[in-house]
């Protein structure tokens, strides 16, 4: 079977080492109110490791390459209610797992797939219970000391391989971030072009209005949920960063900011436009975007293999320094030059967040920050604005097929020392980035960043 999971199933095992033995779950059905749960969103490791998407299930990876399937069982009454499920019987065809058990034998058949192993690796602090659910089976194997099992000596953490592995995307996975940042471009085109069309109407527009032409655009496109809970910020809203979509009354004149992205088949996409409510950006709407969306070309130039994690972060900032300086949101006579103002940190009060994070199927994806092999190679600086002595470890080589977010943002709030027209604008623009051989490619530009081809969608 040509699935990508098999092949990701034995890399994982390759790592695992002689007569070690995996275990992982996929997520629990979680409890919304009395008898409502919340939508079943399967765990990432596990959904990654085996592609199968119903709850209640848990798969046994051997270092041999052998894989055990727990999952419910076939049952006419429950998939009358619930819905159909795979069953064990069929499991091993549709799947590729070497063998598979009803779920309800895990507790029994587990302590067996331990015995006479050397270690058992499961992903750590994830799943609340596991420890004590692993604790349990080993004691069951302990037990069996005196007529000769032996038990694992050794535990470890299953994400420090998972983890590495997610990182670095493979074609499926890069087919699968492109269609849903694909879909959620076509979201945000929507929102902007219905936010103007209301107001030209003189219609009262919400933030929910918008929320609800970036659902319409994600289910219609066959997306299974939001990624995250979609920002939605109308004017001042902007300005705080876990903003989320509220009633606000959306005005003409006002920017709004949209952070949505919508997650296909268990992959994320993550995507900021700030937009004109009625289509035409002012002066210094447009000056501040123009500054926002500078930073963010310096960033994607700097996005490519070779270059360290945190130098999109360092170009942007350093465009941002100057910005700031040439259209008097820091007076040069007070903080200096841009070099002054990165050393100081005095933009930080305009852009307070990173400029980029991992992206995979989570939307703040799994993996180092650090470079592994320089973990050791530690430094120290204090941080100017807090005085706090911080320990810096060289950041993250990029590689090829790495996706990572480039975000960055002004958030202008009222102060004495600012100029008044560039009170309360919130600003950010975010677009998802492949690294590929030559930089990279920003696979969310279904949806246009340039202040002029804004406009002119939300004429059309
Ligand atoms: N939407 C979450 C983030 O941008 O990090
Ligand atoms: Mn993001
Ligand atoms: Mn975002």
């Amino acid at each position: 079977m040509n699935t990508p999971y098999r092949e990701r199933r034995a890399r994982a095992a390759a790592q695992l080492g002689e007569g070690a033995v995996a275990i992982v779950p996929t997520a629990r059905v979680q409890v919304r109110n009395r008898d409502s749960d919340f939508p079943f969103r399967p765990d990432s490791y596990f959904h990654y490791l085996t592609g199968f998407i119903e709850p209640e299930a848990w798969l046994v990876l051997g270092a041999d390459g052998r894989s055990t399937l727990f999952c419910q069982p076939k049952d006419m009454e429950r998939e009358i209610w619930d819905g159909i499920r795979l069953g064990p019987e069929a499991a091993p065809a549709a799947l590729g797992v070497d063998e598979a058990y009803p779920v309800h034998e895990l507790d029994a058949r587990l302590p067996k797939l331990l015995e006479n192993t050397a270690t058992v690796w499961y992903p750590f602090a994830t799943h609340p219970g596991l420890e004590t659910r692993v604790d349990g089976w080993l004691g069951q194997v302990r037990a069996r000391a005196r007529f000769g099992a032996l038990a694992p000596e050794g535990q470890r953490d299953l994400c420090a391989v998972l983890d590495e592995m997610r990182l670095v995307k493979d074609a499926h996975e890069l087919d699968l971030m492109r269609r849903a940042a694909a879909i959620s471009a076509r979201a945000h085109v929507r929102a902007m072009q219905t936010s103007a069309r209301m107001l030209r109407a003189g219609q009262d527009v919400r933030e929910y209005h918008l929320d609800a032409e970036l659902l319409h655009e994600f289910r219609q496109h066959g997306s299974e949920f939001p990624a995250y809970g979609s920002i939605v910020a109308a004017g001042a809203n902007a300005c705080v960063l876990h903003y989320r979509a509220d009633a606000a009354r959306i005005r003409d004149g006002e920017l709004v900011l949209i952070d949505a992205g919508c997650e296909l088949q268990g992959y994320a996409s993550d995507i900021t436009r700030t937009f004109p409510a009625n289509g035409r950006f002012t002066g210094p709407q447009r000056a501040l975007y123009e500054l926002v969306l500078a930073s963010q070309q310096a960033a994607a130039e700097a996005t490519r293999p070779g270059a360290r994690f945190t130098d999109p972060h360092e170009a942007t900032v350093r465009v941002l320094a100057q910005g700031l300086l040439d259209l008097g949101l820091l007076d040069a006579a007070k903080v200096g030059s841009a070099q002054d103002v990165i050393a100081q940190r005095a933009y930080f009060p305009f852009y307070m967040h990173r400029t980029s994070h991992w992206l995979g199927m989570d939307v703040h994806d799994c993996g180092s920050y650090v470079e592994p092999s320089e973990v050791g190679q530690v430094s120290e600086r204090r941080d100017p604005l807090s005085g706090e002595l911080i320990k810096d470890r060289p950041a993250r080589i990029l590689r090829e097929g790495m996706v990572l977010t480039l975000e960055p943002g002004l958030y202008v709030r009222p102060a004495e020392s600012v100029p008044r027209p560039f009170w309360n604008l919130g600003i950010r623009i975010e677009d998802d980035a492949v690294v590929t051989a030559g930089g990279c490619e920003l696979i969310s530009r279904g949806v246009p960043v340039d202040p002029d081809a804004i406009e002119a969608l939300m004429r059309g």
